[in-house]
């Protein structure tokens, strides 16, 4: 197979996390006998530096012509200050808003080897299953008036009907290929789009008579999230819950290194990439997780290529190094097994080429 791929770094350990994603994927081509032309351009800080501009026309060109995208992350605090126009957090919004992305794909599992990692107990831990289907392009984030005064702000919440029907539509899709539940968050007990989201909600799902609906209140899920997460299968809700429960959601793996996401339309393009920031606080020291950014690529690989095998082959390698004992400090206790970014994507190849021998 022969596919174009835009691979945009970004901040902090943006880069890092890629250039390890990039690394596996190479070494996936080679040996399954694929092309992959891997095209880098500019976003975030490192595009308002280069073209004052967090998503450069260039870029946006790139990502055009390619078949997928992957992304690292965006952010620090040399740009915190900046007008919100020249934020790279915009090049973020604006590349989700500009291809249509509207489904954020970030699926929680539990991790065997990093059920010790995980502050909840191991039996709560351990049956973690879920997907959390995030709307992506609409809501509090895109709202419009988003103003500010001296003495004011505004943000506003609005969602139509249709923006609605077609995450909830895309959860009940997932839902069928898993345990067959949706778990739709609002806050229906005050917000009026809440309210909207749950009538199009109950709408839906008779077109999905297989699938069991539960509605939930965005603070109740908040707590249930933690004392009883495997009552999850599929969680849908609106952009900024699905934000805060999905960090929420991270821990529970062990670490929020390790959660990879798919931003999606509905015709296969998508972008990928880690559910974490810039973590400025470890960039450039060879401490960054690289886990979450290899297996956004395997998501990559299986929903807009339709490479199933290779898509498993990195997961599978992905875990087996943890089984081996080894990670890097976020999600290793142990001293000993503590690897750098690069070491643990080296051990990562390996695997990968062991798992091809044993075949
Ligand atoms: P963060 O996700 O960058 O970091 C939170 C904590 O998790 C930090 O302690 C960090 O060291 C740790 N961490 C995150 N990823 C890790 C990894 N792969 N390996 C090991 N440890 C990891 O969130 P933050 O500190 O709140 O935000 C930092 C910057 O990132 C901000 O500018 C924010 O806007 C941006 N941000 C970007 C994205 C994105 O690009 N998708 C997502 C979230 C935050
Ligand atoms: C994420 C991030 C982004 C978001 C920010 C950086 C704009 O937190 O991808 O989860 O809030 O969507
Ligand atoms: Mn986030």
């Amino acid at each position: 197979m022969e596919k174009t791929i835009a691979v945009l770094p970004g901040d902090g350990i943006g880069p890092e996390v890629t250039e390890a994603a990039v690394k596996v994927l190479q070494s996936i081509a080679m040996r399954y006998g694929h092309t992959f032309h891997l095209k880098q351009a500019a976003i975030g800080g490192t595009a308002v530096d280069q073209f004052e501009n967090p998503l450069p026309q260039e870029t946006i060109e790139v990502c055009e012509a390619s078949d997928a995208i992957l992304l690292g992350a965006v952010g620090g605090s040399k740009w915190d200050r900046n007008p919100a126009h020249l934020r790279p957090e915009k090049g973020l919004l604006n590349i989700r808003k500009h291809f249509d992305l509207f489904a954020n794909i970030r699926p929680v599992k539990a991790i065997p080897a990093l059920l010790g990692s995980s502050p909840l107990k191991q039996e709560v831990a351990k049956e973690v299953d879920m997907v959390i289907v995030r709307e992506l392009t609409s809501g509090l984030y895109f709202g419009e008036p988003k103003q500010r005064s001296e003495e004011a702000a505004v943000d506003t919440l609005v969602y139509t009907r249709k923006e609605i029907e077609r995450i909830v539509d895309q959860a009940f899709e997932i839902a069928r290929t898993r345990r067959g539940k949706v778990t739709s968050i609002d806050k229906a007990n005050v917000l009026e789009t809440s309210k909207l989201w749950r009538e199009v909600m109950e709408e839906r799902m008779t077109a999905y008579p297989d699938v069991e609906v539960e509605h939930m209140l965005v603070d109740s899920a908040a707590m249930k999230l933690i004392t009883d997460p495997r009552a999850f299968d599929v969680m849908v809700t609106e952009n900024m819950f699905g934000d805060i429960l999905s960090d929420e959601a991270s821990v529970i793996t062990g670490s929020l290194g390790m959660l990879p996401s798919a931003s999606v339309r509905s015709d296969g393009f998508g972008l990928y990439e880690p559910v974490h920031g810039s973590a400025p606080d470890i960039a450039g020291q060879g401490k960054a997780n690289p886990s979450a950014a290899i297996l956004s690529a395997a998501m990559m690989l299986r929903h807009s290529f339709g490479l199933h095998t290779e898509a498993s082959a990195i997961e599978a390698a992905v875990m087996g190094v943890l089984d081996d004992g080894y990670g890097t400090g976020d999600v290793m206790r142990n001293g000993k097994g503590i690897v750098s970014t690069e070491k643990f994507v080296t051990k990562v190849i390996e695997e990968l080429e062991r798992e091809l021998v044993s075949e």
